[in-house]
């Protein structure tokens, strides 16, 4: 048995109770249905700074009645302590998800970024730590690679933030480290690596490329490339995603206090997602003939992100299910009938 199936086993015959922040956007919004699904107690935070209600709609459309009725919302910000307190009580792991997104937005705002990222995250550790939570799995990020210039990434090898973005990210794993040593907690962070599915918002200036660029074909928008479209990224589904937090929380102490790569270990360029992306829509009936329309390098990106993903694989137990064309071919009908 793999030790996803174990997990899911273990949970099926004794749920537990969670905590997903970030519950209302995309990742959290998936996860929430990945736990409701496996029988789990759910406890969601979100202030909707990023995430949305429509969100939290399409969680109780994806689970049955009897699984809905074991999901329960806080509206809350992870700046104040007492609802991280509050939303913590009873839980037997958290999944910390919320936080401000996006590199160009911590570059126009670093302040805010830097409140949410840094003082929230530490108010959940302090929340986790005094509510003995069995694990604090987070959202790191593949940006805490910066300047570092070796290919795959491994996760001892970083190098100089390129972003405030990225700043928050490092610090995050910096306080995990000391959380462990000082009070013996527990926790994982997980460095995701460029994500995409369903719920990933394809509107406003801080898109994600993916959810970005079709909305555009669907619009028959022009599609604009940073850089000369050789810039490459190990676009990686949520499915892989969810199924690295359900592991990294019940996995063993020995895999715990430590980070991983969460990734696919394969390297696609924008071009070649340019390419996937006008051949998945047309498989669907929607064809864009336009070329993409090429502008200049976006400050604070890397040049080549690509994961070595060993690591997970050995200590977690995580197995990516799917590839970027499999994850780009099941979310495409997600995102024309959200669009359309
Ligand atoms: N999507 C990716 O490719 C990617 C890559 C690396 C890391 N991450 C990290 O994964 C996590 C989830 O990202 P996502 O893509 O789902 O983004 P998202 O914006 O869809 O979700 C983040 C959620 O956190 C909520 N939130 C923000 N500030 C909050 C606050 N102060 N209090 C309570 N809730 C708050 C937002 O409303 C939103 O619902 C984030 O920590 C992000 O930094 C994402």
């Amino acid at each position: 048995m793999t030790q996803l199936a174990t997990a899911y086993k273990a949970l099926s015959n004794q749920p537990k109770t969670w905590l997903v922040t970030g519950c209302a956007g995309f990742i959290g919004s998936n996860i929430v249905i990945a736990l409701l699904k496996l029988g789990q107690r759910v406890v969601g935070l979100d202030n909707f700074a990023t995430g949305h209600k429509h969100n939290l709609e399409e969680i109780r459309a994806n689970v049955n009645n009897k699984q809905w009725h074991k999901f329960s919302f806080e509206e809350g910000d992870i700046r104040d302590l007492k609802v991280c307190q509050k939303v913590s009580q009873g839980a037997d792991y958290i999944l910390h998800q919320a936080a401000l997104g996006s590199v160009p937005r911590s570059l126009e705002d670093p302040i805010t970024s830097n409140d949410v990222n840094i003082s929230g995250f530490l108010n959940m550790l302090v929340a986790a730590r005094d509510h003995n939570v069995s694990s604090f799995v987070y959202a790191a990020s593949s940006s805490t690679y910066g300047d570092h210039p070796d290919l795959p990434k491994v996760e001892e090898k970083i190098g100089k933030p390129l972003s405030p973005y990225a700043v928050t990210k490092y610090v995050n794993e910096l306080y995990a480290d000391v959380f462990a040593s000082a009070y013996g907690m527990k926790s994982i962070g997980l460095r995701y690596f460029n994500v995409f599915g369903p719920r990933q918002d394809p509107e406003g200036a801080y898109a994600a490329v993916i959810p970005k660029w079709i909305a555009a074909m669907i619009r028959n928008n022009d599609v604009v490339i940073n850089g000369d479209g050789e810039t490459s990224r190990d676009f990686c589904f949520i499915d892989n995603v969810v199924q690295a937090n359900i592991l990294a929380a019940l996995s063993g102490s020995k895999s715990q206090n430590q980070v991983y790569n969460v990734a696919c270990n394969n390297r696609t360029s924008l071009n070649e997602l340019f390419n996937m992306l006008t051949k998945y829509l047309s498989e669907n009936g929607i064809n864009y003939n336009k070329k993409p329309v090429y502008a200049g390098f976006r400050a604070g990106d890397v040049r080549h992100s690509l994961a070595n993903i060993d690591k997970a694989s050995k200590l977690l137990g995580y197995r990516p299910t799917h590839t970027i064309s499999e994850g780009l071919k099941q979310a495409m009908p997600w995102y024309i009938n959200f669009l359309s």
